[in-house]
């Protein structure tokens, strides 16, 4: 198979009932495994970002890591941490977003981005969107201008790209 037909889905594991009953996981791990397919993925998410002509890219904790460091050196752009709250170290400015059962927050250092600055924010996966939108609001409150998000995965019946306002760019979607 050339690297243009290749099919991402064949290096996707669907892993049923993790991490809870009833949730279909899907796993990255093996795409990440194989050095010719992740190559594809992060070509592809590169020709899917460039256009947007971002100054910086914002990776969502911790998955959200693993794309968006390789897509910040292949587009020569900056990188930033959205991260858990007690991991950055200095000032920072947080968001609180409601989950399912309770609620979690992100951080970012206060003096990561600069007003204005096009920021794409990068994750694995696109669910219900919850992730992205609260990232979205935290960059927002540091001043950078959010033109877009970009995921490997999209599971398109939780309807995520709705929750947000911004052009979003995935991968590979599943129904
Ligand atoms: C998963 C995934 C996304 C988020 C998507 O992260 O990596 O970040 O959920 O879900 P949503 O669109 O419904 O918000 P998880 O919280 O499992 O943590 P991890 O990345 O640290 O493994
Ligand atoms: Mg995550």
């Amino acid at each position: 198979m050339t690297t243009a037909t290749m099919d991402l889905k064949q290096h996707i594991r669907g892993i049923p009932d993790f991490p809870k009953p009833g949730i279909l996981f899907y796993d990255i791990s093996t795409l990440m495994r194989d050095a010719d397919a992740w190559q594809v993925a992060m070509g592809r998410m590169t020709r899917a970002v460039a256009p947007w002509a971002p100054d910086m890219l914002a990776a969502i904790e911790s998955r959200g890591f693993l794309t968006a460091a390789p897509l910040a050196s292949r587009l020569g752009c900056g990188l930033v941490m959205l991260r858990k709250p007690g991991k950055l170290p200095g000032a920072t400015v947080s968001h609180e977003y409601d989950l399912e059962y309770g609620s979690d927050t992100l951080h970012i250092q206060a003096d990561a981005i600069r007003p204005g600055q096009r920021v794409v924010v990068m994750d694995d996966l696109l669910a219900t969107g919850g992730t992205l939108a609260a990232s979205v609001a935290l960059l927002r409150k540091v001043g950078a201008n959010v033109v877009g998000a970009a995921t490997l995965i999209e599971i398109r019946a939780l309807g995520g790209r709705d929750r947000l306002d911004i052009p979003v760019e995935s991968l590979v979607s599943y129904d």
